[in-house]
This record gives C-alpha cells, structure tokens and sequence, in this order.
C-alpha cells in the first residue's frame, strides 16, 4: 500500500513513546516523526521512526517545514508548551489535520487562575482559590486568614513545579515569594485552599462537542517509596484504581460533560485528549458523601498516564484520531481492556533534585528485557556507541500489564531487577500501586 498515513508526534518522553507504539499497531499508518522523541523509539515498532533531537516541541517553523517536507498526514501535539505556543492552531491554518487543542481550549492548563474561574462560572468542584498579581496583595489576604493550609499556584506553565503547598501563613508567606522564581508564569498566582484525600486521574477524548471517558490512573509523584521526598513529573502510576467506583466514575462523566459544554459556550471548543486531576474528598457535610473534585484540568496525555491508558485502547488509533479531528466522537465505539497495567519509572540517581553523577552513564540491561512481556518506553536516553546512556532524570519506563495488580506488579518488577545504570545510579519506586495493594 503506498497510501500509508505519515503521523507527527511532539513529544520526547515516555508518553510520545507510548504513542510511537500505538500508531505502530495501526494499519493505516506507514512511518512515525516524533519532534523531539528519543534514542529508544523504534524499540516498540517495526514502522520506521524519525526522531529529531534538535527540536522542541515549540519548534513551530520547523515542524511546519517537516510536514511539507515529509508529507505529514497527522500531528498529534501531545505537549503542554506546544499547546501554549499554538502549535495546532499554526498547523490548522496551513491545513494540516492536527489532534490537540487550539491555543484557546488549552488555556485550561495553562492559565491556571483562568481555568479557575472557569470552574467557578460552571458549577465545577474545586477548591477555594483567590488570583493575585503582586507579591503585597497575597501576603495580605494569607495574613487576614491564619489558621488555614494553602496551596500556592503559578497560573503559567512551570513544568509541573508551581504548586508549593504551605501548612500555615509563615509557610504561605514564603511559597509566595517563591512565585517570582517562575518568570511570566509567577506574575500571577493564586492561593488555593488545600484540600486532603485521595488523588486519582481521568482522561476523554472529545471533538468539541461530545465526549467519551477513556481510562483512569493513580500517579505517584513523590520519588521515594511512601511518597516521601520531593514531587517529580511521575515515578510510576496504575491503570484502573480501586479508588475509582460507580460513583465517582459518575461524578467524572459529569464533570467533563460540564467543562466540554463550557468550552463550547465559551467558543473555546476542545479537541483532543482532556485530562482531569482529581482528588476524592471525603468530609462531613458534603452532599454525596466522597466528592470529586478537580485539582487541575491538562490539555493533554499525563506522562506517565498515557503508558497505561493509550495500551488499554483496541481500536485503530488512527481511526479514534479521525473521531476527534471530524466530530464523530459520538459514533466512535471505543473498545477498552479491562487489564491492570502498572508502569515504573527508572530514573537517574538524585532525581529531580541533583543527577549530574548518572548524566552520560551506560544504562545495562535493555537487551534482556525485549524478550519480556513487558513494555519498554524511553524517555532521558541515548545511544552512543551502541550503547544506551543516560540524558535526563527520568531514564525509561517500564510498564507491564496483567488480570490484577498482583500480575502486573510482578512481571513490572521482575523485568526492573534486569535494568542498572553504571555506578549504582539507578532509582525506582518499589511500592508502585501500594493503595490498590493495601485494597485487596
Ligand atoms: P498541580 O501543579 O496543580 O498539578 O499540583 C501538583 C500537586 O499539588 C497535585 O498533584 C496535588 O497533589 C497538589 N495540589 C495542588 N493543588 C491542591 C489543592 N488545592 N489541594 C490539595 N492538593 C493540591
Ligand atoms: N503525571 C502528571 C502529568 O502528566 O502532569
């Protein structure tokens, strides 16, 4: 067949990898770019895979270049700077069939205070949240309510790192000094109430006007077991959570019915992959006892999220991209695994903080693990010399999948035992989906 569909994915990480393998599957599509994408991208597919290592994902000119160059038949933005910058609008007006939302969909994620008051006007639960622009007002208003636990949140995009939580206003003080430390995301901030349960996600696919739930997923942010220790980007998440029942798959479905329908009124339409960071929140008084409610909204794939959800997903991912890009959401008959997948992050030693010492390490083990049941996602890799090194904190994932947790969790963990880093600088969770554990 010499119709075969060239896709563009931006992306570099194990999300753009999990993508790499999922439009390997398809039978419409021929050959992979991925702006920047990385050294172990082809592992996962027979198609051939361009990468582009010089690239951003902002890189607008050049992947517009690329796509007339190559004959790109579809972008798939799959980036939250590439969402700001406007890439899909860019692209649309050079006719270029792109998934992802415009610039002005995306502003869920990347003004944060917009996407509040947003929530607001929609009747969306979230959190109690005032928007500040100067240091002086918010200082202020955290001095004239002591005794209260805050979160403090750039409204821009900081690479995940502009929420800092404070337990009381000396804390609160300091989190909002911290914001000018973001540049033109920091300028305007916001002090949210801090809300406590138990975190979870959500994705849909919508066209704009309808929608469907695609899967759900527990992340674990912080990098040591017992979620200790820092926040990083992910170390590692489960497909399926327990924590997610009928009702709160009910409550989900109502919260996105209402930020599509929103979007739309507000001529915002939104396009793509929506991604609900919410937290169950169970405390006296409220009306249907554990109450969703939203943390945050992305205009894209969690990373590492997608590892697990893209994978549970039968169709032909060209023809669910079709769905989005033509309006036809509604009659798209999504077909779903109901398999457990557990992905771990391997990262590099002193993730996120200091991980000079692994940058340029060999990383042993990979061979091994192609024969496994497993999954293999590249993310801060390299090849050099027909070996992998290490570029960036979080090195690759591993993801596996199986009936239960207890499958999952083993054959995930059995492939791990394979992987080292040089000089002992390898890091992983060993206590990935330990609230479903805890569950059984
Ligand atoms: P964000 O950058 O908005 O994703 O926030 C990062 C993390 O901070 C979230 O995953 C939550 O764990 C936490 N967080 C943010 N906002 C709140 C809030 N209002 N209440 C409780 N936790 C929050
Ligand atoms: N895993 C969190 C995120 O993608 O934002």
């Amino acid at each position: 067949m010499n119709d075969l569909k060239t896709i563009l994915i931006t992306d570099g990480g194990g999300r753009g990898a999990a993508l790499v393998d999922k439009y390997g599957q398809s039978k419409y599509v021929g050959r992979i770019l991925i702006v920047p994408g990385n050294d172990l991208m082809q592992i996962n597919t027979n198609k051939k895979v361009v990468t582009y290592p010089n690239l951003k994902t902002t890189s607008i000119k050049e992947i517009i270049d690329i796509c007339k160059k190559e004959r790109v038949d579809l972008v798939d933005v799959a980036q939250d700077n590439a969402v700001e910058a406007g890439l899909v609008d860019r692209l649309s007006k050079k006719g270029i069939v792109v998934i992802g939302p415009r610039k002005a969909a995306g502003r869920i994620e990347w003004d944060k205070a917009w996407a509040r008051e947003f929530m607001l006007k929609y009747q969306i639960p979230s959190p109690k949240f005032r928007i500040f622009n100067t240091e002086a007002d918010g200082i202020n208003f955290a001095r004239k309510n002591p005794g209260k636990k805050w979160f403090a949140k750039a409204s821009g995009l900081a690479e995940g790192k502009g929420a800092i939580p404070a337990k009381n206003t000396g804390e609160a003080i300091d989190a909002i000094k911290q914001m000018s430390k973001f540049g033109k995301a920091g300028e305007t901030y916001l002090l949210e109430e801090a809300l406590e349960g138990e975190e979870f996600s959500a994705f849909a696919l919508s066209d704009g006007n309808t929608f469907k739930t695609v899967g759900f997923a527990q992340d674990h942010k912080r990098v040591f077991d017992g979620d200790k220790g820092p926040n990083t980007g992910g170390m590692g998440c489960v497909s399926n959570p327990l924590i997610v029942n009928q009702n709160i798959k009910k409550q989900v479905e109502e919260i996105f019915r209402k930020t599509i329908n929103g979007l739309k009124k507000e001529k915002r339409p939104y396009k793509g992959v929506l991604y609900l960071g919410g937290m169950v929140v169970n405390k006296k008084g409220l009306p249907v006892g554990r109450q969703v409610y939203v943390i945050e909204f992305n205009a894209r794939w969690g990373d590492p999220e997608a590892e697990v959800i893209i994978p549970s997903i039968k169709n032909d991912f060209y023809e669910v991209d079709l769905a989005v890009t033509n309006g036809k959401i509604k009659d798209l008959k999504l077909r779903l695994d109901k398999k457990v997948r557990i992905v771990v992050a391997a990262t590099s030693r002193g993730y996120p903080v200091d991980y000079l010492a692994a940058k340029g390490r060999k990383i042993f083990g990979i061979e091994k693990l192609k024969k496994m049941r497993i999954k293999i996602y590249g993310a801060g890799i390299k090849e050099n010399n027909g070996n992998y090194i290490v570029s960036g904190g979080r090195v690759l994932y591993l993801m596996a999948e199986g009936k239960d947790i207890l499958e999952a969790r083993k054959k995930v963990y059995n492939a791990m035992s394979l992987i080292s880093i040089e000089g002992n600088n390898l890091h992983y969770r060993k206590d990935i989906g330990w609230r479903d554990m805890q569950r059984l």
